[in-house]
């Protein structure tokens, strides 16, 4: 088991460079076996979650290897064998070989994926999509068979815009015969950068990042050499540090406008940033204003830097408000908050915060990803020593992350207990 032990209350200053997205890159290594031929995808990101998406490229037969930062993937030798089961549970996004596999073979068995416990992340949409598209779908205890004698393009309505489903099909569609139309699609940055890729494979997929996705058929998908975007959750948990503790923390290589949302609340409640072309620079200010943030889908508020975000608001001067509107479970972070010393109720989907409160280093947990960067958050603003468990959690998501808060002023470490 690993912890984490941060000595809170530093100024972190310097410049913090932004990963490859972890949540393009776990759609865009599934969709590579769409192609028989070699693909290289450069700035994925090296964190377990994509360590599990090359262990199950391994059950599959596919070969990767790793070169200058770069992920190559080459299926030429592969198998639609099962998946194992370890492998499919230990992540939410193995669910994406459900589409891969049908697009590739027609046919795919697979057990039920894993992920964050944010709340009961029903796959439904996936599988209507599916069988909009022609395919069968069964389901036997924890595992479920999707297959089709043919694939066909159909209009699909997504009752939510769902960043999985609307990925899922695109999949499946891109090789049915016919033109495929997703309406409600979701719009995340992250999809318009797996449509691009699977376009750059030979794929015709037009409108993504609008809510309708129109996808032609396509019987052949070539090799390609494709770019990961910038991680906007990445950098925005980044971006908040620098709100709490940062003396010009430069967070860079990012685009500013995929979080166009976070950057209008650090500004309503009084963060002094630069914002270049691809980077911000923040400052922390002492006296921050309370707020209120409803977390939407793009390009509202994104629910991945709700808890952060409610470090943040411990330290305003006032009541904020924030309201989770995406995940029914995503308050997990806020008991370990008062731990360290907030004033925080949770009540229908609601958290009010009263600040501003001192926080003071204790022991706590990352209860899932976003949860754990909250908690590093915490401690890096928490006076004395924070220790926090389950950081596997962490390490799902954010590359490097002691080395790059060590290097701008952090004192953090992980410790093999
Ligand atoms: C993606 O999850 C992200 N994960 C999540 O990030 C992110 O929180 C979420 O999108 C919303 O932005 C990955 O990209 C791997 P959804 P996903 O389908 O695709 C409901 C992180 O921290 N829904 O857009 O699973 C669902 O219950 C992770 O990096 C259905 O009802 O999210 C939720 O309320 C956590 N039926 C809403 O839609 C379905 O079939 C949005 O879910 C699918 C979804």
């Amino acid at each position: 088991m690993k912890i984490m032990k941060i000595e809170g209350d530093r100024k972190l200053t310097g410049t913090i460079r932004v990963s490859g997205a972890k949540n393009a890159s776990v759609a865009i290594i599934p969709a590579a076996i769409l192609t028989d031929e070699e693909v290289t995808i450069c700035n994925v990101p090296e964190i377990t979650d994509t360590d599990a998406l090359c262990d199950i490229l391994s059950d599959l037969n596919v070969e990767t290897s790793r070169a200058s930062g770069s992920l190559i993937i080459n299926p030429k030798n592969m198998e639609n064998v099962e998946i194992k089961e370890d492998h499919s549970k230990k992540l939410r996004a193995s669910y994406y070989f459900m589409g891969a596999l049908l697009g590739k073979y027609k046919k795919c068995s697979m057990f039920f994926p894993g992920g964050c416990s944010i709340g009961a992340r029903p796959i439904d949409l996936h599988l209507k999509g599916f069988e909009a598209l022609g395919a069968v779908v069964s389901k036997n205890k924890n595992k479920y068979t999707v297959e089709a004698k043919e694939l066909k393009g159909a209009n699909i309505y997504l009752d939510i815009a769902s960043v999985g489903a609307t990925i899922n099909i695109m999949l499946a569609a891109v090789r049915a015969k016919g033109k495929t139309i997703i309406d409600n699609a979701a719009k995340e940055p992250e999809i318009v950068n797996v449509a691009t890729f699977l376009n750059n494979m030979g794929a015709k997929i037009t409108g993504a990042g609008t809510s309708r996705i129109k996808i032609e058929g396509v019987d052949y998908l070539h090799k390609c050499f494709h770019e990961v975007i910038p991680d906007r959750i990445e950098a925005g948990s980044y971006r908040r540090m620098g709100a709490l503790c940062g003396e010009r923390l430069k967070v860079d290589k990012l685009i500013p406008e995929h979080l166009d949302s976070l950057l209008s609340k650090l500004e309503e409640i009084g963060i002094d940033l630069e914002i270049g072309q691809d980077y911000v620079i923040v400052s922390k200010n002492d006296h921050i204003k309370p707020t209120t943030i409803k977390t939407a889908t793009y390009p509202g508020f994104p629910t991945d830097l709700q808890q952060p975000f409610t470090v943040l608001l411990t330290q305003a001067d006032g009541k904020s408000k924030v309201v989770e509107t995406i995940w029914e479970n995503r308050f997990m972070h806020i008991s370990y908050l008062n731990k360290l010393g907030s004033d925080i109720t949770v009540k229908n989907q609601t958290a009010t915060i009263e600040g501003k409160t001192a926080l003071k280093g204790t022991e706590v947990v990352a209860t899932d990803l976003r949860a754990g960067a909250a908690m590093v958050a915490a401690g890096l603003v928490a006076k004395g020593e924070t220790t926090i468990t389950n950081v596997e959690h962490i390490l799902r998501g954010y590359e490097n992350i002691i080395e790059k808060l060590t290097d701008v002023g952090a004192k953090i470490a992980l410790i093999e207990v």
